[in-house]
Parts: structure tokens; sequence; C-alpha cells
């Protein structure tokens, strides 16, 4: 038995599990980089096919690089005719997260050679990541009563994933809002979805089970479903002069305010700096600054009273909300961006793999006798 003086780290917070080259973050300076990169530059002057290309590869691509792989994205969108029937057939009253959930591993029964363990390859990572736009898409149009699904290879991954949700082209600003949200939200380390992926992969299970395994991970309020929850919440204030009223009497019932906090950023989220910014943009766009500006309001509030800074949840909705995305697709979205963290971490710990099993600190009885069942009370 481990020794009772042995200390637990619950949540295994601050535990350093493994090495990886993917991702730094700097939780006291608020920096997040990918291999290297500032999330900064990449937001700037790079796409999510050029980031997804850096995490899968460890280098930025040359421009044929970069070329061959949006041509292999978009080869790719297609779902096999058996997929799209078993998506027709969900309940459209299910919540997208779980129809993803379930579209996930269903499709490794339709694609042996992608799913196979441990064999799982680039291609398989390039695979789900082209796929995920195209399970919301058919699944939500559905639904919606939308026309079905074309794979538009002229359109960037970002805007085929609007294309595929509102049944429209995107203007450029809304391509390039998308793009950065997708290069945002595109990997962080280890958080609990990236490491649900890499202890399914540890076990030498396949790609398909590991992002299986990341999806019902990453719907948890406390983690990716909280952009969704962030709306709800600014649903409820209405109105500005209302944010600090309702804010307050949340956290008087010890209530969590959904956007805030974080277990490694001790400031401001670099990645709610940028949302923060395109929430702005977008909302002058389209006339309509109503949720970024209840987001300012319930900002400040939420600091002088905790002292808490936004993460990436917190703007992200805004941003989708004007976009014209329904609320319950956007941790979806998230899970779009993030499938390409996931299969990196993925492939990262099958070449150097390690099985992944901590201890518990066993604190129940020992050497009870056994009682037989005509002698318990
Ligand atoms: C993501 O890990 C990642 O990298 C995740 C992510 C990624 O890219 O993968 O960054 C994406 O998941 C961002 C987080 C989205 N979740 C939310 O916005 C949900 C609300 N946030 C919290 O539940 C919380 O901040 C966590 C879960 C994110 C982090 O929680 P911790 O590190 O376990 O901190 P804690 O729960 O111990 O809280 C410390 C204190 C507590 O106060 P006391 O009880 O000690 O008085 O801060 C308080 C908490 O009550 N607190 C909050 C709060 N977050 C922390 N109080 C009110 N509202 C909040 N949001």
């Amino acid at each position: 038995m481990p020794s009772p003086t042995e200390e637990v780290q619950r949540g295994l917070q601050d535990v350093v599990a493994l090495e990886s080259h993917l991702c730094f973050i700097d939780g006291k300076e608020g920096r997040l980089i990918y291999e290297g990169y500032d999330i900064r530059d990449l937001a700037a002057h790079s796409s999510f096919e050029e980031t997804a290309y850096l995490l899968w590869y460890g280098r930025l691509p040359t421009s044929d690089q970069l070329a061959a792989l949006r041509h292999r994205l978009t080869e790719l969108r297609t779902l096999p005719d058996a997929m799209v029937a078993r998506l027709d057939a969900m309940p459209s009253t299910a919540a997208p997260i779980d129809v993803l959930r379930t579209a996930v591993s269903e499709l490794s029964l339709f694609e042996p050679d992608e799913s196979r363990p441990g064999a799982s390859s680039i291609g398989g990572a390039q695979r789900l990541t082209a796929a995920l736009p195209s399970i919301l898409g058919q699944f939500h149009r559905r639904r919606a009563g939308l026309p079905p699904l074309e794979s538009r290879p002229a359109l960037s991954h970002a805007a085929y994933l609007l294309y595929a949700l509102l049944n429209r082209e995107p203007t450029e600003l809304e391509s390039r809002a998308m793009d950065v949200a997708l290069i945002l939200h595109a990997d962080h380390e280890l958080n609990a979805s990236t490491f649900a992926a890499r202890v399914t992969a540890s076990t030498l299970s396949d790609l398909y089970s590991a992002v299986t395994s990341a999806v019902g991970t990453l719907k948890g309020p406390l983690h990716g479903g909280a952009n969704e929850r962030v709306m709800e919440l600014l649903d409820e204030i209405g109105a500005p002069d209302r944010a600090e009223e309702v804010v307050k009497a949340k956290l008087a019932r010890h209530e969590r305010i959904m956007g805030f906090g974080h277990r490694v950023y001790k400031v401001e989220d670099p990645r709610a700096t940028i949302l923060r910014e395109w929430s702005r943009r977008i909302g002058e766009a389209k006339g309509d600054l109503h949720y970024y500006e209840l987001l300012r309001v319930v900002e400040r509030v939420v600091h002088q009273e905790k002292g808490l800074y936004p993460n990436v949840d917190l703007y992200s909705g805004s941003v989708y909300s004007l976009m014209g995305i329904p609320h319950d697709l956007f941790t979806p979205v998230f899970a779009a961006s993030r499938v390409a963290g996931w299969t990196a971490h993925v492939l990262e710990e099958y070449q150097d793999l390690r099985l992944i099993r901590p201890t518990a600190k066993y604190i129940g009885p020992v050497d009870l006798p056994y009682v037989p069942i005509a002698s318990r009370v």
C-alpha cells in the first residue's frame, strides 16, 4: 500500500506527466506556443491547415506542402454513404456533441485501415480532421431541413466548416474569424480531452477510439462545454445594466461563471485576448455589439469580485453566434479544431509509448472478514 504520507495531487494539478514538443503554455506570462511558434503570430499570419501541418509534422509547411495538405483535406471531406445514412438516422433532437462522439466511433467501423490500433498515422489524423465538419454539417442540415452538403473543394477548411453549418458561403471576414478561432483552439498541452486521448493511445488503442474518448471529455461544461453555457448566461442577463446584479448573485451562491478561470493561466488567456477583438470586429461588421458589450461588463464584475480572468470560452460563442451558428454547435466547433491537437498528441504518444497508469491513495478498510449473506443485517 502507498505510504499514508504520500501527497495526493487532486485533478493531477501541476503533475508533469510526460514530455512533449507540441505545445507550451506559460501560465504566469499568459503565453501559448505550438511547436515553438507564438499563438499570436499564428493567429495573425497562419491558417488552420498550416497550423495542423505544424502540429502533425513539427514544422511549418512549404507552399507546395501546404497546397498538398489543403487538397488532401478537401478530398477527405466526403463521408461513406453508409455513414451518411447513419447520421440521417440519428434523432434530430440529439445534442450535436453526442452525435459527433457517436459518429467518430461509427466512422471507424467503415474505415478499419485508418483506425487500426497502433498503425494509425497522419493519414488518419487528416481523415478525422476533414470529416468532422462534414459530420456536423450533415447532421445539422438534416435537422434544420437544409439542402444536402457538397464538398466545395474551393473553400478553405474554415470556410467549408461555416458553409457546412450555415448553408451559405461565408464572407471574407467570417472565414478569417473562423480560421483564427480554429488556430486558437487547435491544441493546448495536456488539457482534459487531450489527456483522455493520450491515455487511450497509451494502451495502443487506435486513433478513432482516442478521439472518441476526447470528444466525450470535451463535452463537459468545465472544459469545452463552457462556451455554450456562456451564451446561456448572456441570454439570462439580457441587458448590460442587469449584468452586475445577475453575476454577483451567482457568485454569492458559489456558482461558477463559465468562461472564467483556468487551471494553468493565472493571467488572461491569450486566446481570450484575440477572441475579444474578433467579437468586437464581427459585432461591428454585423451592427450588433450586444453580446460584446455584455461580455465586457461581465468581465469587469467577475474580475473585481473574484480576481478571475477570461479563458478561451468567454468570447468564442459571441463570434460564432454573430455568424449564425446555433449555440449547441459551439462545442462541436471547438472539437473540429482540437482534433488536430488530439491526433498530434496521439501520434506523439505512439512514437514514445508509455502506458499511462497513475496510482490512488487507498483510504478504505483492509482485512475485513467475509460475512455470509445469511448472517448480514
Ligand atoms: C477550457 O485545461 C485546458 O487547457 C482547457 C482549455 C483548453 O484549451 O483545452 O483551456 C479549455 O476548458 C477552458 C476552461 C473552460 N471552463 C470554464 O470556463 C468553466 C468555469 N471555470 C472553472 O470551472 C475553473 O476555472 C476551471 C475548471 C477552468 C479550473 O478550475 P481549477 O483549476 O480546478 O480551479 P478551482 O476549481 O480550484 O478554483 C479555484 C478558485 C475556487 O475558489 P474557492 O472555492 O477556493 O474560493 O477559483 C474559483 C473557485 O470557486 N473559481 C471560480 C471559477 N473558476 C474558479 N469561481 C467562479 N467562476 C469560475 N469560473
